[in-house]
């Protein structure tokens, strides 16, 4: 989307850069004028104002937002629609999110698991509501610094959140949002629950332990990933306790009655496994721990992705967000089922033509006995019928055959 609405003014915002776009809307930074102070203002896009789906879930988004009130979730301010643009105020959160400290390379376990907290604590207030975010993913985890001594949190973007199991797709039926942290049960269209948030939260660990999603590629390849794969294991991945890829496999299990029972369980269970190295002010180093790269000296930054050891995963994300997905044909099937696999481009050609030989293989059958003798009476001077001569041939016989003539 490239509409910018820089140095305009909306109702008493006026606009003063843009924060982040997503498929729906532009979030900008903005001065509320009449209190002076700064906001982070998201309007609707303006091709979407018309729709009326879309509009629906900016009010709830908005109703959404200002239904919950924790310390780890941004505060709303105001709602409103102006000349036909729909916005939201709310808290200007000073900082970056998440994403943009995964780019810069894996995050300690001890900065991972302070960060990671505060979201579950969020989320699983969110899911006492009966209330699941649907978009849990490291940019719409917003960090600051500025409030406070330590990081401090806030989950955003409540644009997909839906009450209860049904709901969470287009009126078409379409997925929507980005898959790259998306729970198999949602990509199939199944009921949701807090089990897909968490999901997602344990995709965003395994994400901020080593700078990369779990899956990666194209939507197809990470849709896959999620429906069919195991997540990779994070000890071969960075120097981390093998004891960690068992709380990713549970929190990322297919099954959602497989996973722990809320998410602040995943972030504890989490904690237990990283106890050895969670104190260490470094990044887990690439490559599995008992490999033979040396550890890194604590002081130094993010541990830098090596080359050829992976691909950085957001740098070489091609996934568009949010994603729009056809979707499966009915509810509870898959259109996305792990063994559905592209034909090759001569399949249909081979196909049509191996149709086609077999439909004139057939009419030749039928019709040549009965009208082959009749057209072309063979001269011999001993006409025959030699039954044996078609073994195969269930016909009757034909009543108008050439047979032996006695004058
Ligand atoms: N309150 C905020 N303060 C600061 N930045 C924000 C705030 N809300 C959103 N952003 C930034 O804008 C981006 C897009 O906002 P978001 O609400 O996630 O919209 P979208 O639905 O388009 O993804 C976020 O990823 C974040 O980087
Ligand atoms: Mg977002």
């Amino acid at each position: 989307m490239s509409e910018d609405l820089s140095g305009r003014r909306i109702a008493h915002y006026r606009i003063d850069g843009v924060l982040g776009r997503g498929g729906m809307s532009v979030t900008y930074k903005a001065t509320d004028v009449r209190l002076g102070r700064k906001v982070a203002l998201k309007v609707i896009g303006e091709h979407l104002a018309p729709d009326a789906e879309f509009r629906e879930r900016f009010v709830d988004e908005a109703r959404n937002t200002s239904a919950i009130d924790h310390a780890n979730i941004v505060p709303l301010y105001d709602f409103d629609e102006v000349e036909g643009l729909l916005y939201i105020a709310m808290r200007l959160v000073d900082g970056q999110d998440l994403s943009g400290h995964i780019k810069e390379g894996p995050l300690t376990p001890a900065r991972t698991l302070t960060l990671l907290a505060q979201v579950a604590e969020a989320l699983d207030m969110l899911h006492g509501k009966g209330l699941v975010h649907l978009d849990v993913k490291p940019a719409n985890v917003l960090v600051t610094t500025k409030e406070g001594t330590r990081e401090h949190v806030y989950v955003a973007d409540f644009g997909l959140t839906r009450r209860g199991a049904t709901g969470h797709r287009t009126r078409t039926g379409d997925f929507l949002g980005s898959p790259t942290y998306a729970a198999p049960e949602h990509l199939r269209g199944e009921p949701v629950d807090g089990r897909t948030d968490q999901y997602a939260l344990a995709c965003m660990l395994f994400a901020c332990l080593s700078g990369r999603p779990p899956f990666q590629g194209g939507v197809q390849e990470v849709i896959q990933g999620h429906l069919g794969q195991t997540v990779p294991a994070l000890s071969q991945l960075v120097a981390l306790p093998p004891a960690i890829d068992d709380v990713i496999r549970k929190g990322t299990s297919k099954d959602p009655s497989q996973r722990f029972p809320n998410c602040a369980e995943l972030i504890n269970a989490a904690r237990v496994a990283l106890a050895g190295v969670a104190q260490s002010s470094a990044p887990a180093q690439i490559g599995p721990q008992s490999g033979s790269i040396p550890a890194q000296s604590p002081m130094s930054g993010p541990t830098p992705v090596q080359q050829g050891q992976y691909q950085g995963g957001y740098q070489q994300q091609p996934l568009s967000d949010p994603v729009r997905l056809r979707p499966p044909n009915q509810v509870g099937v898959s259109a996305f089922t792990s063994n559905q696999k592209e034909r090759p481009p001569w399949f249909a050609p081979v196909i049509a033509a191996a149709v086609a030989i077999v439909v004139i293989i057939i009419v030749v059958i039928i019709l040549s006995p009965r009208d082959e003798p009749a057209r072309q009476p063979k001269t011999s001077s001993s006409p025959t019928l030699n039954i044996g001569d078609e073994p195969t041939s269930k016909k009757p016989l034909p009543t108008s055959v050439p047979v032996r003539t006695s004058r």
